[in-house]
């Protein structure tokens, strides 16, 4: 089997705090010896064994790369204006989704895919090494699947959420409208998407989904074998989020509005807290405090919720930026949730961390110290971006 040994490591960040310091589990002038592209050892440079191959990173620091456990990247069109009018005041609603329905219906497979490509190439650029994406851009049964039947070659990580608004055929019949749609999303849609989707998401929020009508949906997902995850009370207080710890949801996304006992729900769960700085920033919404989360023992991830309307970035070295100037994360909390709390909010264990036997998922920082990526804001800071296939060829 092939081994790499990545020697000379300013700082290396494990997420294994039985492998090094704090909550990183960071190790000073560190080695990583990749067998096979899993982690197989790790410790102080001047001990490592030799390898196969060589890589002196010359005291820069090494950390995994980050996992973006929430994104939507099956779109066309993009939502320039309606981003200039909200910075000239104008508040945000769901109702924006349908205008992106509109330009993705009309788009074709291979636009779309081209369009997917290229944005999972920019967030490959910004050191993201496995990405989470979402349908909800088509809401009829044909273009939800085909969204997922696309996606599903550019990643596991797959969410049917056809459940994203109620599209305006259906929105213009009221009440009788909204109930044929959310049957139809419960049957056929769902049976359409189930073969190349992993998870099932709601929006449920003012404008989007009610929780009853987020429970009926997800039940149904869970019941034809999806996974449930939620948006969750991003544009006010309401039922989101104890419904995600109800239904033990990977996790809880959003999170912008909060009350005590959503906190203490989420505490008490594996469900995960996922933040979207990118959504704050781009919505002029008020940013959800994580001091109260990480004080209550609530796992938190970071993630960038990348789409046309409310959040247009694939970098999360922003979303880590943001974190901590506007969400009081400390730069340790931020790269964590950026790193660990993706993949714990993807359920996964062979991502997020450096420990023995992980997927060597990496990033070179050009900075010898990984706090730069919040200190340095703005700045492309990613030197080299691996993922573990780099490594076994
Ligand atoms: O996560 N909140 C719902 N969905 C997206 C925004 C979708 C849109 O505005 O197009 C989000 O922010
Ligand atoms: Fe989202």
């Amino acid at each position: 089997m092939r081994s790499v040994a990545i020697t000379n490591i300013g700082r290396l960040v494990t997420n294994d705090q039985s492998l090094g310091a704090g909550l990183l589990g960071e190790l000073r002038d560190a080695a990583l010896v990749i067998e096979g592209g899993r982690v197989a050892w790790v410790g102080s440079s001047k001990d490592a064994p030799s390898a196969d191959h060589g890589i002196d990173a010359a005291g820069r620091s090494v950390l995994p790369g980050f996992v973006d456990s929430h994104a939507h990247l099956m779109f066309a069109g993009d939502r320039a204006d309606e981003f200039a009018a909200r910075m000239a005041g104008e508040s945000y609603s769901a109702g924006g989704i349908r205008s992106t329905v509109a330009a993705t219906r009309a788009a074709t497979d291979a636009e779309l895919e081209s369009r997917l490509a290229s944005l999972a190439a920019e967030m490959r650029s910004s050191g993201i090494t496995t990405f989470e994406t979402k349908s909800g851009y088509g809401l009829t049964v044909e273009d939800e699947a085909r969204a997922l039947e696309i996606a599903a070659r550019h990643t596991s990580e797959t969410t049917f959420l056809g459940a994203h608004v109620v599209p305006r055929e259906y929105a213009e019949n009221g009440a009788a409208g909204v109930d044929a749609y959310v049957t139809l999303v419960k049957n056929e849609m769902l049976a359409a998407a189930t073969p190349h989707a992993k998870w099932i998401d709601v929006f449920c929020d003012r404008g989007a989904f009610d929780a009853d009508q987020a429970r009926e949906i997800l039940l149904a997902g869970k019941a034809a074998g999806l996974a449930p995850r939620i948006h969750a009370n991003q544009l006010q207080h309401g039922q989101g989020v104890q419904l995600a710890v109800e239904l033990d949801c990977a996790s809880a996304d959003h999170c912008t509005h909060l009350t005590e006992a959503d906190v203490e729900a989420l505490a008490g769960s594996k469900t995960v807290a996922t933040l979207l700085p990118g959504a704050e920033f781009s919505t002029r919404a008020e940013y959800p405090d994580a001091r109260r989360l990480w004080a209550a023992g609530v796992k938190v991830a970071i993630a960038t919720d990348c789409n046309p309307g409310s959040s247009y970035t694939t970098s999360m070295p922003f979303c880590i930026a943001v974190a901590v100037r506007d969400m009081h994360f400390t730069p340790e909390q931020a790269i964590w949730s950026a790193t660990a709390g993706g993949a714990a909010a993807l359920r996964r264990t062979d991502i997020g961390h450096l420990g023995l036997g992980a997927r060597a998922d990496l990033i070179q920082l050009a900075a010898e110290s990984p706090i730069h990526l919040a200190y340095r804001p703005g700045v492309n800071l990613i030197r080299s971006t691996h993922l573990a296939e780099d490594f076994t060829n």
